[in-house]
């Protein structure tokens, strides 16, 4: 099959990583909106625009046959969206919320969790519902940390201004949350700078969950797999900053242009 994967960027290569070894006999397009970067401080409609955008691109002109929204904001606003205008070609979609939830609650063991993210991820609820529908009197702080995603995306991933701003936004808790979630595909880049915030804490990303939830659905493959990389702005600071996240620099990288959204999607 061939799998969509997107984000706004390049957080969502660390679900790529997963479902890569997850799903090795699929191919894999991945879409990073490097050009309306960042999804996170939008309103929820300017982010269910740009999602559909996303999806009708990969859909329409690059046959994807199911789609992983590898966004955190997205799968907070768009997922809906996304679901109904895929529903007429049969395309699955998934989000990076609930199996994030679910890896959490697995690894949970008492005491106080955390949802860090986006503010559009924490303005929306969807970590805050899915945690009460399952676990109705556990005590959740959910924290909006606005500048990891920039942080992340220049590649400063460790010393005193991480470890300081990480300290500003999630300093309150230590001793108090046993579990954080990183509601972010970008954040578990700083595990280190937030494992020294919080130390002892679980840190639970939903990139192997979700990469597991999708692979439970469409199996490993069976065919040569590969990855494509599209993104929608500079591929050289794509590859420079996606390094970072995979260890090897992304390649191919193309650019695309997003046409406006066409709901609902027809076959190509
Ligand atoms: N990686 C996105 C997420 O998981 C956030 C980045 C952004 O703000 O665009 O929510």
């Amino acid at each position: 099959m061939r799998i969509g994967i997107f984000d706004s960027g390049i957080g969502g290569l660390t679900v790529l990583a997963a479902a890569r070894q997850a799903m090795p006999g699929h191919e894999i397009v991945y879409l990073g909106d490097t050009a309306r970067i960042p999804y996170g401080t939008r309103s929820p409609l300017t982010v269910v625009r740009y999602s559909l955008a996303v999806a009708s691109h990969l859909v329409q002109h690059e046959r994807v046959e199911a789609l992983v929204v590898a966004c955190n904001t997205a799968s907070t606003h768009a997922l809906p969206a996304l679901q109904a205008a895929c529903q007429t070609l049969d395309i699955p979609v998934f989000g990076v919320v609930e199996p994030g939830v679910e890896a959490a609650l697995e690894a949970h063991t008492g005491g106080a969790v955390a949802v860090l993210g986006t503010a559009g991820t924490v303005g929306g609820g969807a970590y805050q519902r899915a945690l009460a529908a399952r676990a109705p009197t556990l005590e959740v702080h959910a924290v909006p940390c606005p500048l990891f995603v920039p942080l992340v995306e220049e590649g400063w991933l460790h010393g005193d201004v991480p470890r300081q701003v990480a300290e500003a936004y999630v300093g309150f808790l230590r001793d108090r949350a046993t579990t954080v979630i990183l509601g972010c595909t970008h954040y578990p880049l700083l595990t280190d700078v937030l494992g020294e915030v919080l130390p002892g804490a679980r840190l639970v990303d939903s990139a192997h969950a979700t990469a597991r939830a999708v692979s439970a659905v469409l199996g490993a493959g069976e065919g040569s797999g590969g990855v494509e990389f599209l993104v929608t702005d500079h591929v050289e600071r794509f590859q420079h900053v996606g390094a970072h996240f995979l260890g090897t620099v992304p390649s191919p990288v193309r650019w695309v242009d997003l046409g406006p959204a066409v709901p609902p999607f027809t076959s190509p």
